[in-house]
């Protein structure tokens, strides 16, 4: 039997397909694996998704700017960054199967069951005990959690010796010795494990002219670091400041699953923080904060975050966490902040041989300043806010609804204005309303099928408001406007529509929380 959640994430993805919001690319040639299509829908949900991170990230603060780099950088800006040697996953296959999965991945999950055993004797005890229930000192004296616990510390620890030391032969040992099966076949009989790189390239210039392999940007960070100068003297930064940019990555995910979760085509929305040496760690917890408050301001319930602190840090990060998200398939990264130290901009140094330091008019002195990094994934965003919102329920007269209950301010239309009937000067009436509202928000005009159908369809986008025009608004001036969650209905005049809808669609209501 298919798991509940899966089942979930299936009709989320017909969902998305049926009302315009994500397509398979090139679907009418089958598709290509890990790429999709955004639709009418799903392009004005994107957008407003950047929106609100490029007001919250760039406008908001002073001291931050926001730049849109080429896709295409100079290659050995790879060499630098260090991805053309380690920007690799170690990969595995399971020779029953048929299926490759990433090595690491498999001893993660093998993790997370144990972690999941944890949970459970937690919760246990914790209804036992009630009020009186000490987290910690049940999980440092219960003889079956303690076990979990260092056990899940040795894998942990066996792990990240076998990755930083490229032992690829202990990491299938490590598999082996967990009896880590197939999860689809059950089987254990597994290949050696193989490192692949995710980089896309291609060729600049033509083969006869001794053609240059080039790369496909697998993060926006970088076009960020080689422009720290430019932005810094052009803009007369001064530390701490800030670099964001929104923009297309490309990474060839070889296992990629889950809908838009994994894409080897996808956005991110990245800044970089450039800090004097010393103070990163402080703005390093400042920005996990705000993040944190970025996310929580869109209303989704808390309950659906959590921080994930690295324990094995990147050899260039002094310190990171992921702020990860409960999606249909479990919690699951939707976001990084990381302290990169002065890695990136060192090593573009040492590269390019230009200096790129930062003169500290109090210190006297120049110096390479530390990076505190946020990176989201676009996309994740995106799936992040349709799972947790898409939800069927079946109405007092036992007729049924889907609603997507997005944030006002995220939905792609925020009112529909339809006019009861196809007649009698109504649809003349609705248009003249639409034209008016249509300057500030996004509108939808609907004339066909009968209101509820029409009801119905808003719920399935999202819509938070619709307008509805009938006989009487031409004598009265008067409209109903329907409320999406509430389906509750409330007569006002034509002209406190806008008042009405700014209170609660606008961004600015957003903003103004953080
Ligand atoms: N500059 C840092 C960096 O790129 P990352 O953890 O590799 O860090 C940042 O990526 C974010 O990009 C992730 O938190 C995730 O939201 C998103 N992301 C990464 N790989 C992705 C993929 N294959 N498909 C969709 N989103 C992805």
């Amino acid at each position: 039997m298919e798991k509940k959640d899966d089942v979930q994430l299936k009709k989320i993805i017909s969902h998305a397909k049926e009302y315009g919001f994500i397509f398979p690319s090139s679907e009418i040639y089958d598709g290509l694996g890990a790429v999709y299509d955004y639709g009418q829908n799903g392009v004005e949900l994107k957008n407003n998704i950047k929106s609100y991170w490029w007001k919250a990230m760039v406008q908001m603060h002073e001291n931050i700017v926001g730049i849109d780099a080429a896709i295409f950088m100079h290659p050995t800006t790879w060499k630098a960054s260090g991805h053309v040697d380690a920007f690799i996953d170690p990969l595995i296959d399971n020779k029953d199967s048929k299926k490759r999965y990433r090595a690491d991945t498999l001893v993660e999950d093998h993790i997370a069951k144990i972690e999941a055993k944890v949970s459970k004797e937690v919760s246990k005890a914790a209804k036992r005990f009630g009020d009186d229930f000490d987290e910690e000192k049940f999980k440092s004296t219960h003889p079956r959690v303690k076990q979990y616990l260092e056990k899940i510390n040795g894998i942990n620890e066996r792990l990240k010796n076998t990755i930083e030391s490229g032992n690829l032969s202990d990491l299938k040992d490590l598999i082996t010795e967990l009896g880590i099966a197939d999860p689809i076949s059950g089987s254990k009989n597994w290949t050696d494990v193989r490192q692949f790189n995710l980089m896309f390239n291609t060729q600049l210039g033509s083969l006869d002219e001794g053609a240059d392999k080039i790369y496909l940007r697998p993060e926006t960070a970088q076009g960020i670091f080689v422009n720290f100068l430019n932005i810094q003297k052009s803009g007369r930064m001064k530390i701490p400041f800030g670099i964001a940019q929104i923009g297309k990555v490309f990474r060839n995910e070889i296992i990629a699953r889950q809908f838009i979760f994994r894409m080897k085509e996808f956005e991110q929305m990245e800044m970089q923080f450039f800090v004097k040496p010393g103070e990163e760690l402080e703005w390093y917890e400042k920005w996990k904060e705000k993040r944190m408050r970025w996310h929580l301001a869109l209303g989704i319930p808390k309950e659906k975050y959590r921080f994930h602190d690295h324990l094995n840090l990147a050899h260039y990060a002094n310190a990171a966490a992921d702020i990860e998200f409960d999606f249909p398939m479990g919690f699951k990264e939707l976001e990084g902040i990381h302290s990169r130290t002065d890695f990136d901009l060192k090593a573009h140094e040492k590269y390019s041989g230009k200096k790129l330091q930062f003169f500290d008019p109090q210190e006297n002195k120049s110096y390479i300043p530390y990076v505190v990094e946020t990176s989201i994934g676009l996309d994740r965003m995106f799936l992040a806010l349709l799972t947790s919102t898409y939800y069927e329920e079946t109405l007092e007269d036992g007729s049924r609804r889907v609603v997507l209950s997005l944030p006002p301010a995220m939905a792609p239309y925020k009112v529909a204005v339809l006019p009861l009937v196809r007649k009698d000067g109504l649809p003349e009436k609705a248009r003249e309303i639409m034209h008016n509202l249509k300057f500030e928000f996004n509108c939808q005009y609907d004339e066909k099928d009968a209101i509820g159908r029409r009801y119905r369809r808003q719920d399935a986008i999202g819509t938070p408001y619709c307008v509805t025009i009938d006989h009487q608004t031409l004598s009265d001036g008067k409209v109903t406007i329907r409320d999406r969650d509430s389906m509750e209905q409330q007569r006002v005049p034509v002209e406190n529509v806008k008042e009405t809808l700014r209170k609660s669609v606008s961004v600015v209501n957003l903003l103004r929380k953080l």
